[in-house]
């Protein structure tokens, strides 16, 4: 028998554990993930050993508290379609607190110089003794070298999958099945959204009615300047510098360049070319020791991995010192993906333990 079937018979006979959740922002991830949560309700019990169960949630708009624990599927039942959780608003600080909970999920929006309020709740977290998941950005890409002081300080763990491909494992790629392999430097393509409006571009339709139509569908954030001005993606690439080069910059310090700055006629060059235009975020390491990184549209030759992702696709190339170049890539990632890294990361915390 395999450790891990070893493991799974273990937690099917062993009374599952109860893992608490407090969950800080319930928008589109928070509930798709307690989707995912009530669909591997059995799974959760019978292959991990584990009961989660969530013990509060909050939003600035209104707030849950259960310290006993509610499943997810009922969480979801309580807030319905509902903008926010039916109790009133409480301070996150408050939530947390009165909780009990082992993890703080922490799904609330991006924010940028420093992401102080973020940050903020996941430093409270540690020094409650929480564990913390987050798909949010904003703390790794501002703050990370604080956090990962607090959590060693602390004791605590701190895992983020969804911070940077939705959920496609890059973090856990390179800590758990690439040993001793440094991360050298990247180039990838962060932004969907921008790399959707490219390839319409380059059939013809303007930059400003394609943004207007992935709006409408809800794939462009209705402030676009994250995705087409390059932000989400300096946000990325300031995570995973950090975390994996030991960087410490902060997205500010990533150049960029807009899409609104493309010309279309540029895209179609490129094609008529034989080539692809697309926005490359490129993180190097100068002879000096800096970690610098840039945003910039770029022509790439069409055998360039990076060329061949189409509108609905991220992916990056990884530069290591011992297995060359790694590439990974995501087709069609959505909100549910998102959740899965977040779930994922929740089985590698108990993995840990
Ligand atoms: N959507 C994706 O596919 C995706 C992919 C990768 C990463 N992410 C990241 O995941 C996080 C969540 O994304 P999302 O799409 O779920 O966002 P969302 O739908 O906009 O939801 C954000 C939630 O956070 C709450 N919130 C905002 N500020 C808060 C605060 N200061 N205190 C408490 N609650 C607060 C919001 O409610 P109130 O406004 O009522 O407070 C809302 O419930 C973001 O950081 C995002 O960048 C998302």
């Amino acid at each position: 028998m395999s450790a891990a079937d070893a493991r799974k018979a273990r937690a099917r006979t062993a009374e599952p554990r109860p893992v608490r959740l407090c969950l800080i922002g319930f928008g589109s991830v928070a509930r798709a993930f307690c989707a995912l949560l009530a669909q591997q309700e059995r799974a959760l019990a019978d292959a991990h050993g584990m009961r989660v169960l969530v013990s509060a949630v909050g939003t600035r708009g209104g707030s849950l508290l259960a310290p006993d624990g509610l499943t997810a599927a009922a969480v979801l039942e309580a807030v319905g379609d509902a903008p926010a959780p039916p109790q009133a608003a409480r301070p996150a600080s408050e939530l947390l607190r009165a909780s009990g909970a082992d993890v703080l999920v922490e799904l609330t929006v991006m924010e940028h110089d420093f992401a102080p309020v973020s940050t903020g709740h996941v430093l409270e977290a540690f020094a409650l003794g929480m564990d913390v998941l987050t798909a949010n950005k904003g703390p790794i890409a501002w703050n990370w070298d604080r956090i990962a002081e607090a959590a060693k300080a602390s004791g605590r763990r701190i895992r983020f999958e969804s911070t940077v491909m939705d959920g496609l494992p890059v973090f856990s790629l390179l800590e758990l099945t690439l040993p001793d392999c440094r991360l050298l430097g990247f180039e990838a393509v962060f932004n969907a959204t921008s790399n959707s409006i490219i390839d319409a571009m380059g059939q013809g339709e303007t930059f400003a009615d394609a943004l207007a139509r992935m709006q409408a569908a809800g794939v462009a954030e209705a402030d676009p300047a994250n995705d087409v001005d390059g932000w989400d993606a300096a946000f990325k690439a300031a995570a995973l510098a950090n975390v994996a080069m030991g960087a410490g910059i902060t997205p500010a310090a990533i150049a960029r360049e807009s899409l609104r700055d493309v010309a279309p006629e540029r895209i179609a060059q490129a094609r008529a070319a034989g080539m692809r235009l697309r926005l490359v975020t490129t993180v190097t390491r100068g002879t000096d020791g800096v970690v610098r990184g840039a945003v910039r549209a770029a022509e790439l030759d069409v055998d360039h991995p990076l060329a061949a992702l189409g509108g609905d696709s991220l992916g990056a190339l990884l530069h290591t010192d011992l297995m060359a170049d790694v590439f990974v890539a995501e087709r069609n990632g959505l909100v549910p993906q998102t959740a899965y890294g977040v779930y994922a990361d929740l089985l590698h915390l108990r993995r840990e333990r």
